[in-house]
């Protein structure tokens, strides 16, 4: 191993005479506590590395040693359930966010084995040779490493086994025994190999009317939610982690406030999973990075994220990573990269955040797996722009790596209009790709619907523009028609609280059955309207109010109701339009 002597060390860096060779990226152990650190530039015989840990008390002379590997973590089945640092340390319990310094990894649990291959057999790499399941019943695939590839000389019986026990033996194509267990490392910047990437098809389903059926995002897709201070970021990750259908949730708490990260800690336990009953935690990791955690973990602590996310998709399953947030990501790399005198860029950032952040957000995707299932992993991360800003370097970089972006808006929130995305900020661009989707789901008038909203959306910016300077009143009764269907899709349709126990999610079908029910009342609407029947005349009507109160009032158990509903609608503004071409000047009063 090769050793080094601190020379000068300023908070997360340290620069030190190397005395051998180190490589880039190398892990090094820091002190008589074997502080972990990563090794970040080399310049002769000095090195600078940035330590993972609290660094007081360690001072020039101090020994640094390298680990003649890269920064890896362990993967392996006890990770689900787990609550983690960034470098995938256990925290203790859920009120301390706090690990023992130096400490490595997690102690190993024990799990069920089954194998799937038998002495003989020829795997390849990535290839699922047995099942682990928990105590709770849980079953995952163990994989072989990304890398390990030849014949099975000997395999463990099924039974009860420790995650770190040998239970595979191999001869690889050099002749070479390798010992594999159900757990194995990884190095976190490398993105985990796969056999093919897959082009977007399906919609990661969020349970959010406002983002399935207007901005979204593919599976495997990629995301961002930017949002000024308050907005309500962490409030929709969180629903979505509750809500959305992935079969595993990776929650990632990057440098967000210690007691907003010990709320996550403290709920996510108690959370019932919707789909099975069962806790949420039983397939979910969180880790968690708090603001008064060491800075330099919250560098890694991203790349440990997304490498926990692919490991799972390479059992064949869908993951969602939820990452709050990536501007206190982007400011760790700004400390660490100030504190050694690199170059400042734009807002003080490191000229390599755009690469970086391409780099985080490339790895999400949906893949063929090198054991030829099909998995996922779906990127979602809150962007926190200073004073609210997007044109700042992170959301701004951000951008042209994401395929949607969810505008979240300080007018919105602060009129306690949740989800607070802001329809005219915010864009998705594989919405082609869905149409097929959506027709499955019964709402084969998806595209035009969705253009509809929009459309009426922004017209009802442009009128409330023209509104304060004229006065509502003063406009003429089709665009007041305009701004109340546009208020009616806002507050039926894109209105949405977490809190609601009938609507803080809603399956696709509802959202169809919505949207649809929307689109017809726009087109009676505009047939009142040209009949005479005045627009206040039809918000004065009840069915109007069912409309405004639909999502809270039809659950999914009744979803037939819409269907009523409607009947209802077509009945009553049926009736007006005929009234009103019967006797023109009679409908603007007649109830
Ligand atoms: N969907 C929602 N339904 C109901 N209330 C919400 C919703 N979203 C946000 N809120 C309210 O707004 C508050 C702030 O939300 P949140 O903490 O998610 O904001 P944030 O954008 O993460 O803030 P910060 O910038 O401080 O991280 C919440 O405590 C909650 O009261
Ligand atoms: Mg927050």
């Amino acid at each position: 191993m090769s050793r080094a002597r601190i020379l000068w060390i300023s908070g997360p860096v340290l620069r030190a005479r190397a005395e051998g060779p180190f490589a880039m990226r190398e892990a090094v152990a820091v002190g008589p506590q074997g502080l972990v650190g990563e090794v970040i530039r080399l310049e002769g015989d000095e090195l600078v590395a940035q330590v993972y840990e609290d660094t007081s008390g360690l001072k020039p002379g101090v020994e640094v040693v390298g680990s003649g590997g890269p920064l890896a973590i362990r993967l392996g089945p006890g990770l689900l359930g787990g609550i983690f640092d960034g470098l995938l340390r256990p925290l203790a319990g859920t009120g301390s966010i706090h690990v023992q310094p130096g400490q490595r990894r997690a102690a190993a649990r024990t799990f069920d084995f089954t194998p799937a291959v038998s002495a003989g057999m020829r795997l390849e790499a990535g290839a699922v040779f047995g099942t682990a399941t928990a105590a709770h019943g849980r079953v995952q695939r163990c994989l072989l490493p990304p890398r390990v590839s030849g014949e099975v000389l000997h395999v463990a019986a099924a039974g009860s086994h420790d995650e770190d026990a040998p239970l595979l033996r191999l001869r690889d194509a050099g002749g070479r025994a390798c010992e594999i267990a159900m757990g194995h490392d990884w190095p976190v910047r490398q993105p985990r190999p796969v056999r093919a990437r897959r082009p977007a098809a399906k919609p990661l389903v969020t349970g959010q009317r406002l983002l399935d059926s207007l901005f979204p995002v593919a599976q495997g897709g990629k995301a961002a939610i930017p949002g000024g201070f308050g907005t309500g970021k962490t409030v929709l990750l969180e629903t979505l982690a509750k809500g959305c259908d992935a079969d595993v949730i990776v929650y990632l708490g990057c440098g967000e406030r210690g007691n907003e990260m010990a709320g996550v800690l403290d709920e996510f336990p108690r959370l019932l999973d919707p789909r099975s009953g069962r806790p949420l935690m039983e397939r979910t990791v969180i880790i968690a990075n708090a603001s008064n955690m060491p800075v330099a973990a919250r560098e890694a602590s991203i790349y440990s994220a997304v490498t926990v996310a692919e490991y799972f998709r390479d059992q064949g399953l869908h993951v969602a990573l939820m990452a709050d947030s990536t501007s206190r990501w982007a400011e760790a790399l700004r400390e660490v990269s100030g504190r050694f005198g690199e170059l400042p860029g734009e807002g003080g950032y490191p000229a390599y955040l755009a690469s970086r952040l391409a780099e985080f957000y490339e790895r999400a995707a949906t893949v063929e797996t090198l054991a030829g299932d099909s998995g996922s992993v779906t990127v979602l991360g809150a962007i926190s722009p200073p004073s609210g800003d997007f044109s700042e370097p992170v959301t701004s970089h951000t951008r042209r790596y994401v395929r949607a972006f969810w505008a979240l808006d300080v007018r919105r929130a602060q009129a306690r209009f949740y989800p607070a995305v802001n329809p005219l900020q915010s864009y998705a661009e594989d919405t082609d790709a869905f149409a097929a989707w959506w027709a499955a789901q019964g709402n084969g008038e998806w595209p035009a619907l969705r253009r509809r909203f929009l459309a009426l959306l922004h017209e009802q910016a442009r009128l409330e523009r023209m509104a304060r300077i004229i006065g509502k009143d003063a406009l003429p009764p089709r665009q007041q028609l305009v701004l109340l269907c546009a208020e009616l899709v806002n507050e039926a349709f894109l209105r949405q609280s977490a809190l609601s126990p009938v609507d803080r999610s809603a399956s696709p079908a509802r959202q169809a059955a919505m949207m649809r029910l929307l689109g017809r009342f726009l087109d009676l609407a505009e047939l009142a309207l040209s009949a005479g029947v005045a627009p206040e005349r039809l918000a004065a009507l009840p069915v109007f109010r069912a409309l405004q109160r639909m999502g809270e009032d039809i659950g999914e158990e009744d979803i037939e109701r819409f269907a009523a509903l409607q009947a209802q609608l077509e009945q009553v503004l049926g009736e007006l339009i005929h009234a009103g071409r019967e006797a023109p000047d009679a409908a603007a009063t007649v109830d």
